[in-house]
């Protein structure tokens, strides 16, 4: 397998043999960390994070997997460069391309991801935007291997909430790809987009797997293996959206009663985080002021119990970073 040159741009851009054989490298890495014989695979490269959104994962992970490869990375956050205020997305391409050997990119459009990888002619990473948030996908595919002895043909995960947003995106694209049954549970106004969801049926069609969308939650859960919640508001949309997504999205809040209506104690929840389990945030306050609500997306009883591996999933996004460099980086 050679990735070497390619870029990953959304879910989809690899194939299923190529995904496996990455999750093969993430498992490898984390291993050879563990043990004490991590070998430096990038001396000398240079890696450019550049995001127009915050982030506290998947910063760290570019930072901390070049790190651990022996390359060097240049974090550009919100506001810091010329980057669209003052420079076009193509000659900021050109430039880095010139500087770098490859291009992290968080930000809005999906254009500009796209747009950094044809002008800059390095690898761009998609550290999410507004569509797809693929780095993600990766991180949860390697948990759910992690955590079901079974292949991952075999595997439920049902996704509830916001169905329109970028993590549901990758998901269903990637859970498609590699033959995964995966439900969404979610308003007819939160859905994934019909091309999103097209194209997840032809992928799933050629691997085995399967997709469903639905409004009622507890049919969505029924025999799933994993439960995955996401935020009700995502970065670049507007506090003022939290009342209405409140009232939308509360029947598909992840609760232990939810858990139990999957019928298989052995389910687990994924959250790709920050998650608002508690009020120990500043929107999580507010929202609590206004609306008396302790929790939103997922209850602190769900995310603080024995069934919640979300912090191996956070974890994970550090290894499939790590491998993604060395594949498409790598000498
Ligand atoms: N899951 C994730 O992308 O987290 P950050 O926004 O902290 O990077
Ligand atoms: N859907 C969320 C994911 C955060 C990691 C967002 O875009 O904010």
């Amino acid at each position: 397998m050679d990735l070497r040159g390619r870029s990953y741009l959304k879910d989809g851009d690899f194939s299923a043999d190529e995904v496996g054989w990455l999750l093969d490298l993430a498992v490898e890495l984390r291993a050879e960390k563990r043990a004490g014989r991590a070998r430096r695979r990038l001396v000398g490269k240079n890696v450019a994070l550049l995001f127009e959104k915050t982030s506290t994962r998947t910063r760290s992970a570019f930072e901390v997997g070049a790190a651990n490869q022996g390359a060097h990375t240049v974090y550009m956050g919100p506001g810091e460069t010329q980057f669209g205020v003052k420079e076009s997305t193509k000659d900021t391409a050109r430039v880095l391309g010139r500087m770098f050997d490859g291009i992290e990119f968080r930000g809005f459009r999906q254009r500009y991801a796209d747009e950094l990888a044809t002008h800059s002619g390095v690898p761009v990473w998609n550290g999410l935007t507004d569509q797809w948030h693929p780095t993600q996908s990766l991180a949860d595919l390697l948990t759910m291997r992690d955590h079901v002895a079974r292949p991952l043909v075999d595997v439920s995960v049902c996704f509830l909430g916001d169905g329109a947003n970028n993590t549901c995106a990758s998901l269903v694209t990637t859970g498609a790809l590699v033959g995964l049954d995966v439900r969404v549970a979610a308003p007819p106004q939160r859905r994934p987009a019909p091309e999103v969801w097209a194209a997840a049926k032809s992928l799933a069609a050629a691997s085995g797997g399967s997709l469903t969308v639905t409004d009622d939650p507890l049919q969505a859960v029924s025999g799933a293996d994993f439960l995955y919640t996401d935020v009700w508001v995502s970065l670049g949309e507007p506090e003022e959206l939290w009342d209405e997504r409140i009232d939308l999205l509360m029947p598909y809040q992840v609760t232990a009663a939810l858990l139990g209506a999957t019928g298989n104690p052995g389910v687990r929840l994924l959250h790709c985080l920050p998650a608002f389990h508690d009020n120990e945030t500043e929107i999580g306050r507010r929202i609590a002021e206004k609306r008396g609500l302790r929790a939103m997306e997922v209850t602190d009883e769900v995310f603080e119990s024995p069934a919640s591996v979300v912090f191996d999933q956070a974890e994970n996004r550090l290894h499939t970073i790590e491998a993604l460099m060395v594949a498409t980086l790598g000498g």
